[in-house]
């Protein structure tokens, strides 16, 4: 069954210990965690005070999204502060290879991250080496954009090299994901929805996270 983690950049920053209680009780997989420098992505959200906090409040699993210039020199502290997944964005470093390697020394699970306008043969030669792929299904930097249709292709592309090479990895999609683009992404391949807007403007987070789970089911 997919996996649902709901981006805290949408959530209640006044009330964060209360949000966690609520998403833990909705029954999500773990929450995705938003890094924005004001570099990388012209935006600049949350960081490690706000992470530590979290992690003290909740024991779900967190996913901590780098959108940030020289990622490298993060990742320690980021797993240091309670990340238990990091991602990094192919587009933000010349070594991806070794920034995926400095994430499973820190000994969280690593992925590699792709925009929109990079094809997922780009990171064909890493794909043996993560534990997932996140798939932005928009520009990163905003929450509440439309989803860029033509991901759904990006993820199958994905899902035929897992099963050519007989891979296990996670395909993450992330940006504009609701009840009918996250339905589109599973039946492609996707694994972990991650979803903001849609999901914290709803009344009931327990309701959302069963529609999610029972509306985006793999084709096969
Ligand atoms: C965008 C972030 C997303 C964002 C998703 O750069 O990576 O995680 O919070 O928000 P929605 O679901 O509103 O597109
Ligand atoms: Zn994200």
């Amino acid at each position: 069954m997919v996996k649902v983690f709901p981006s805290l950049l949408s959530a209640d920053f006044l009330n964060l210990q209360q949000e966690l209680k609520d998403l833990e009780a909705a029954g999500v997989d773990g929450v995705h965690f938003d890094v924005m420098d004001g570099q990388f992505v012209p935006n600049i959200s949350i960081g490690l005070p706000i992470l530590e906090a979290v992690n003290a409040g909740t024991d779900l699993p967190i996913d901590v999204h780098l959108m940030i210039e020289n990622p490298e020199a993060y990742i320690a502290e980021f797993a240091s502060k309670g990340a238990d997944m990091i991602s990094v964005h192919f587009e933000a470093t010349p070594h991806i290879h070794r920034a995926i390697q400095l994430i499973h020394t820190h000994g969280a699970k690593a992925g590699v991250v792709i925009n929109p306008g990079t094809s997922v043969a780009a990171i064909e030669p890493i794909l043996h080496d993560v534990d997932y792929v996140l798939i932005m299904t928009v520009n990163p930097g905003f929450g509440g954009q439309a989803f860029i249709s033509n991901s759904v292709e990006k993820v199958a592309a994905l899902q035929a090299f897992k099963e050519k090479f007989n891979l296990d990895f996670d395909i993450e999609v992330d940006g504009g994901i609701n009840a009918i683009t996250g339905k589109k992404c599973v039946e492609a391949g996707a694994t972990m929805l991650v979803t903001g807007s849609y999901f914290f403007k709803q009344a009931s987070y327990q309701s959302v996270v069963e529609a999610l789970k029972s509306t985006a089911q793999p084709s096969e």
